[in-house]
């Protein structure tokens, strides 16, 4: 009986898509219109790179359950923004712009595509990228990785069955502006020893819109809802907060960027 059952479900999920399991309202999607770009972000996610959060009083942010909460200005989407990919076959892919890191050839990806987008749009000036591009080059010998430590607080008065209680101190770096914030946080390698530098964009609820473009009505997210971000002139600032924020978080972030500003301001100057 249980194998005519599998048989069954196995034919009709190659009948018929409504029994495929679709996995694509979780990938970013990057599109552009004359005078914005506009990024698709999946809103339920929760164990992926795009995670709803909650903004704490101490100013922590608490990962919530999108479906079970009413999403207000109080939440924001904290999305582990990519750059690069060593494929060609995504749609949020720039294969003219290729680099190397290792030996490894890397094509331009998601943040790729949207510093492309930018500044063929005209929303970010090709003397502005190129100034970011010099103060890249600037920040050269200082590596957040190495330089910054964890400390171990411990609180005198408090233990619990001989335990000392004790509190970690991680460093982590954050640049709020009016349309959404910029985070370096540093976590513990998972194969290696020593600290990785990890960069967040968040972008506050309000701030995120519907597919006609209208902002997201407060309320529990929806099943495999999606929400739009539109960067346009007014906040294109955040794009180069962004590269800033790779530039300053590791010596490999950094050349990475310097190799993806200069594809771009090559590519963006041929006739
Ligand atoms: N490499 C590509 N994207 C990254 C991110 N958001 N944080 C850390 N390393 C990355």
């Amino acid at each position: 009986m249980q194998k005519i059952i599998v048989v069954v479900l196995i034919f009709l999920s190659f009948a018929s898509p409504a029994f495929c399991v679709d996995a694509s309202y979780k990938e970013v999607l990057i599109s552009s219109t004359t005078n914005a770009i506009r990024v698709r972000l999946p809103l339920t996610d929760v164990t992926g790179k795009v995670r709803v959060k909650e903004l704490s009083t101490n100013g922590f942010g608490q990962p919530v359950a999108p479906l079970k909460v009413a999403l207000d200005q109080n939440f924001y989407l904290e999305w582990q923004i990519g750059y690069d990919t060593p494929n060609t076959n995504s749609p949020s892919v720039v294969p003219a712009i290729q680099f190397q890191r290792n030996g490894e050839t890397k094509y331009g990806h998601e943040f790729s595509k949207i510093i492309f987008d930018a500044v063929r749009l005209g929303l970010i000036s090709t003397n502005k990228l190129a100034n970011e591009l010099r103060s890249l080059k600037k920040i050269g010998t200082f590596d957040l990785e190495k330089d910054e430590a964890m400390q171990l607080e411990k609180d005198t008065n408090r233990a619990t069955d001989g335990f000392q209680r004790e509190i970690q101190l991680v460093p982590q770096f954050s640049l709020v502006t009016p349309d959404g914030s910029v985070q370096i946080q540093l976590k513990q390698k998972q194969r290696a020893v020593g600290f990785q530098s990890m960069i967040y964009v968040c972008l506050p609820l309000n701030k995120v819109l519907t597919m006609d473009g209208s902002p997201r009505p407060v309320g529990k997210a929806k099943s495999k809802e999606t929400v739009y971000y539109d960067f346009t002139k007014g906040n294109a600032e955040l794009i180069l907060d962004i590269i800033h924020a790779f530039g300053m978080a590791s010596q490999q972030h950094n050349a990475d960027m310097q190799q993806i500003l200069g594809k771009i301001l090559a590519e963006t100057a041929k006739p």
